[in-house]
């Protein structure tokens, strides 16, 4: 990491994992015989799929999708990449896993290309954070509601940097 001031930590870890599992019940209960696919947008929500995905005692089957919005600043740049096509959910429920809910722009475009060709029997979403702003979007499940400010840590990002950082934090750090 590039920046000599220490972060500030917003979630430690202990609290994300404590959370975590919370959400793997109760998605545990909302999909029990159901055929299900878990869609994980990356890189954001590596950690969060890694760990969400083992506190869900399903079967269930695990898919990628690469996007991008960013652009390696602090604010959305409002379009959204989607570098590959879209994994064959026909028939099964889809649960679409992402970081960060800021606009909203991402989920929206993702679930609404899902809705429009993959023939899914369901389309939800569940978030790790959501910030404090208008969305164009709801989540289904949200781990975190926070402050609308940048955090990295735990698979979220700066520039490609920070993502491996154990709890979230605030970026910048203030001096
Ligand atoms: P949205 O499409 O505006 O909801 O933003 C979605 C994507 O923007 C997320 O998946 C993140 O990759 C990125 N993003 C938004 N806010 C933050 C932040 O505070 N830190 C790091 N990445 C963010
Ligand atoms: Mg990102």
């Amino acid at each position: 990491m590039s920046t000599a001031a220490p972060l500030e930590t917003l979630i430690p870890a202990a609290a994300i994992a404590t959370r975590i599992r919370e959400l793997g019940s109760e998605i545990t209960a909302a999909f029990r015989g159901e055929p299900l696919s878990v869609l994980v947008l990356m890189k954001g929500s590596l950690y969060f799929a890694a760990d969400l995905t083992r506190a869900i005692a399903l079967p269930l089957r695990l898919e990628f999708l690469t996007v991008s919005s960013y652009y390696d600043g602090t604010e959305s740049s409002g379009a959204v990449h989607c570098s590959q096509p879209l994994p064959d959910v026909s028939g099964r429920h889809v649960l679409l896993l992402d970081d960060i809910l800021d606009t909203g722009l991402t989920l929206r475009e993702v679930a609404g290309r899902l809705a429009e060709t993959a023939n899914a029997k369901s389309i939800r979403s569940a978030v790790l954070l959501r910030k404090a702003k208008p969305q164009v979007i709801a989540a289904d499940w949200v781990a975190f509601d926070i402050a609308d400010q940048f955090v990295v840590g735990y698979g979220l990002d700066h520039a490609q940097e920070c993502r491996n950082l154990p709890d979230i934090c605030v970026f910048p750090p203030s001096r």
